[in-house]
Formats: structure tokens, C-alpha cells, sequence
């Protein structure tokens, strides 16, 4: 079924992966492109291009695994706010990533999802994410969701809007809002929460990705940068995961 390219390359530690126990939904933070491109004196535009790079390999293995979600943290609403040229060379590399990867994306049953702002995204980018998100809508495999001008906070509020419109129009009784609507008023409806978050380059932050979602996430988190992050990195991020005991806030009775 699968083309050859995206056959899972022999690793060593894929032998401890207990392939029953595969975290459902991986959420990443893909951090550190910068400081991978200040180390090799290079421009911080090609750290992010190395970071894509990185990213192709994750998607692949995620989808070889059989892993159902992979949200990747691609642009957070703060980004903005970095230098104008950079904003544009991270939303070319979208616009690039969408239009050379769907084919391959397609071929191998990704979905491809995107939460977050999307429509104050640049119009070539929309564009290009309408008509991928279009073409994949009924494959069956992986679903990649692209984290996209995504902040998990302003989530949060747009949520609260949302369920207080339908509280005002009478669809929504106050005393029914629980846990399962609010998350069916998040990007991520439908989706199940993330099992695995995994943090690159050493930072001990949450940055304002998936703030609800993540409550009972088992974080990981690597020092390695971004760029260097493969399949390898990946595997072993899981076999850490699957050595966690998930309690879920309860206690184990055996
Ligand atoms: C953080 O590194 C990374 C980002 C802000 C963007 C992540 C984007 C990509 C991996 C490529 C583009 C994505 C797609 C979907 C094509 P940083 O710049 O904050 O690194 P630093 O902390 O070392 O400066």
C-alpha cells in the first residue's frame, strides 16, 4: 500500500516500541530553527528550511506507524511579531510545503487539517491550505493538523463566544455546557486530545499551544534542535512515553 520512500527506515530502538500502545494524537513544538541556523553562521530563514526538512521525516514516520493525529505548533499567533521578512519566509515555506508535499501527502492517505486564525493568513497560503485540505478530506490515514496563527488562549475565548451565542439564542442551556461541548467549540472538535507532546530544543514551556487539550498530555521534552529532529528522535520520544504511567489523575488499584 505504502510507496517505498515511506517505508519506515531500520532503527534500533523501533524493537522497543510497543506498536499496541502508540500514542493516538502527537502534538509538537517544533522550536529551535533559529539557533540550529546561528550555530552553522547561517541565515535564520534557513534554519526554518532545514525545519521543514525535519518535519517531512516526522510526517512520514507518524504515517508508517499508523499514529492517528500529528499537530505541529507551525506558526503561533505571537509570531507575528517577529521581523517582516522573517513572517514571510515562514509563510513562503507553507505555501512551498503544501504545493510540492500534497501529492505525496495525498498518495499516502494523509488528512490534512489546520487549526488556529486561518483566514488572516497571507491569500496565497489560504489557498494553498483550502485546496489541500479539499484534496485529502476523504483519505483515511493520518491526519496532519497544521497549527497555523494558532494561539491556544484566543482558542479558549473564541470558544466561550461561540457557546454563549448559542446560550443566548437558546440553543445551549447553561447547566449542559461540560467538558465534551466546550471541546466541541475548539479547532481541535472531533479530534482526540494529544497523548504525547513533544517540546525540541530543551524549553520547558507549553507557549500557548493546546492549552485545553493538553491537560493530561504526557510531555516530552529534547534537547536537540528542531533541524536535527528525525525519525530516531522520534521513536525514542515514544518509547519515553509509553515507560510514563498514565494515571489521569486517579490512582492504579493493582
Ligand atoms: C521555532 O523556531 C519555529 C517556528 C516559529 C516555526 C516552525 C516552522 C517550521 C518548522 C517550518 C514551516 C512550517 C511548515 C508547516 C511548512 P525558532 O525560530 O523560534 O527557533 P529559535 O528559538 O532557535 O530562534
Amino acid at each position: 500500500m505504502w510507496p517505498k520512500a515511506w517505508k519506515l527506515n531500520k532503527v534500533d530502538s523501533k524493537d522497543q516500541i510497543a506498536l499496541e500502545r502508540l500514542p493516538r494524537h502527537i502534538a509538537i513544538i517544533m522550536d529551535g530553527n533559529g539557533r540550529w541556523a546561528k550555530k552553522r553562521a547561517l541565515p535564520r530563514s534557513m534554519g526554518h528550511r532545514a525545519g521543514v526538512e525535519a518535519l517531512r521525516k516526522v510526517v512520514k514516520t507518524c504515517s508508517n506507524l499508523g499514529i492517528e493525529v500529528l499537530t505541529v505548533y507551525a506558526f503561533s499567533t505571537e509570531n507575528w511579531s517577529r521581523p517582516k521578512d522573517e513572517v514571510g519566509v515562514l509563510m513562503t515555506l507553507l505555501t512551498e510545503y503544501l504545493r510540492k508535499e500534497l501529492q505525496e501527502l495525498h498518495e499516502n492517505n494523509v488528512v490534512i487539517r489546520a487549526i488556529g486564525g486561518i483566514n488572516d493568513l497571507p491569500q496565497e497560503a489560504q489557498r494553498e491550505l483550502d485546496n489541500s485540505i479539499k484534496r485529502t478530506r476523504n483519505n483515511t490515514g493520518l491526519i496532519l493538523n497544521l497549527a497555523l496563527n494558532y494561539g491556544g488562549r484566543s482558542e479558549i475565548i473564541d470558544a466561550v463566544k461561540k457557546i454563549s451565542k448559542d446560550v443566548l439564542n437558546g440553543k445551549q442551556q447553561i447547566e449542559d455546557i461540560d467538558e465534551g461541548r466546550f471541546s466541541n467549540a475548539l479547532f481541535t472538535r472531533g479530534l482526540p486530545d494529544p497523548d504525547l507532546m513533544i517540546r525540541t530544543s530543551g524549553e520547558m514551556r507549553l507557549s500557548n499551544f493546546l492549552l485545553w487539550q493538553l491537560a493530561y498530555t504526557e510531555i516530552v521534552v529534547i534537547e536537540e534542535l528542531w533541524p536535527d529532529f528525525g525519525e530516531k528522535a522520534l521513536l525514542a520520544a515514544i518509547i519515553t512515553y509509553q515507560k510514563r504511567d498514565r494515571r489521569f489523575g486517579g490512582i492504579h488499584t493493582d
